[in-house]
């Protein structure tokens, strides 16, 4: 299977001021699933993550300093997500002018009329679906690249898709330049831009699910394309009041298939981008109802 659809011309990304400029310099370790930062020590975190993956040691304290309270807040709960968020370079995503919010515990637009979600809440849809290795996750809104980034440190089969045509060559750059610089982990995450209404059949089934933008039904067409006893995450309600909902598609013993829901923020609403629709090339509206 071909693993990504845009072979961008990266110089358009490259050249890109609004994007933190990549480092010349490569990451010194190869990646590997071995790879485990320390979670005790904020000092221990910072060298290891210089040493490790060349990285910046202001934005090392500052994702340590947010892994803690993400933590505290039972935002992040198990050790794979732990290390995930730990993992994922947050500040590669953001734009250069939000380079000083990237740990913020807020969503900051990335151009387009969009936004990366908030750490807090990409932890807590991310560990809501409690990827396993291996296991096959299709992302809907794929926007700055993060959220997928994060999943390609839980599993090797990331697929995600994003509506906006610029912004998903744009991030498709930037994980291009990661993987040049030596992030390997990301050729894991395979992108296209679609309408990810209809989810992406060539690749299904999914074990899991993740939808970043809001709509106010589950659109039948990802349920159709998870897997029995496979789990999505949606934010579901009316336009900027929807509530993150856990969905389970649970298949008896008698091939019958049941929903099961629960709202991972016990009822909080958590606003979100609108889940638009695509028609021909032209972004008309929403898939609301
Ligand atoms: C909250 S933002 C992006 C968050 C993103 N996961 C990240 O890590 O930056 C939601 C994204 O969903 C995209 N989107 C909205 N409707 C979509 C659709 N029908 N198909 C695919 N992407 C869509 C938006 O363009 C936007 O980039």
């Amino acid at each position: 299977m071909k693993r990504r659809t845009f072979l961008l011309g990266s110089v358009g990304f490259l050249f890109d001021a609004t994007l933190p400029r990549p480092a010349s310099a490569a990451v010194p370790q190869p990646y590997s699933w071995d790879l485990l930062p320390p979670m005790e020590s904020r000092d221990a975190f910072i060298s290891w993550g210089v040493k490790t993956r060349g990285e910046d040691p202001k934005f090392l304290g500052e994702r340590f300093d947010r892994f803690r309270i993400l933590v505290a807040n039972r935002d992040v709960w198990n050790e794979a997500n732990k290390r995930a968020f730990l993992m994922t370079p947050r500040e590669e995503f953001c734009l250069k002018r939000n380079l000083d919010r990237a740990y913020d515990n807020a969503y900051l637009d990335i151009g387009y009329g969009v936004t990366i979600s908030g750490p807090h809440v990409v932890g807590r849809m991310t560990s809501s679906i409690d990827v396993q290795r291996g296991e096959k996750v299709l992302e809907i809104g794929t926007g700055s690249g993060y959220q997928s980034a994060y999943l390609a440190h839980l599993t090797d089969k990331v697929w995600t898709i994003e509506i906006i045509r610029p912004l998903a060559e744009r991030t498709r750059g930037v994980y291009d330049a990661l993987i040049e610089r030596g992030y390997s982990e990301f050729k894991s995450i395979s992108t296209k831009n679609a309408d990810g209404y209809y989810g992406w059949q060539e690749a299904a089934p999914f074990d899991k699910i993740i939808v970043t933008c809001g709509i106010d039904h589950i659109p039948p067409p990802l349920l159709q394309q998870l897997t029995p006893n496979g789990i999505m995450v949606i934010p579901v309600g009316p336009p900027g009041a929807q509530h993150i909902l856990k969905v389970i598609k649970q298949q008896a013993g008698d091939g019958s298939i049941t929903v099961a829901r629960s709202d991972i923020y016990n009822g909080r609403i958590v606003p979100f981008v609108p889940f638009t629709k695509l028609e021909g090339d032209r972004i008309i509206g929403t898939h609301n109802q």
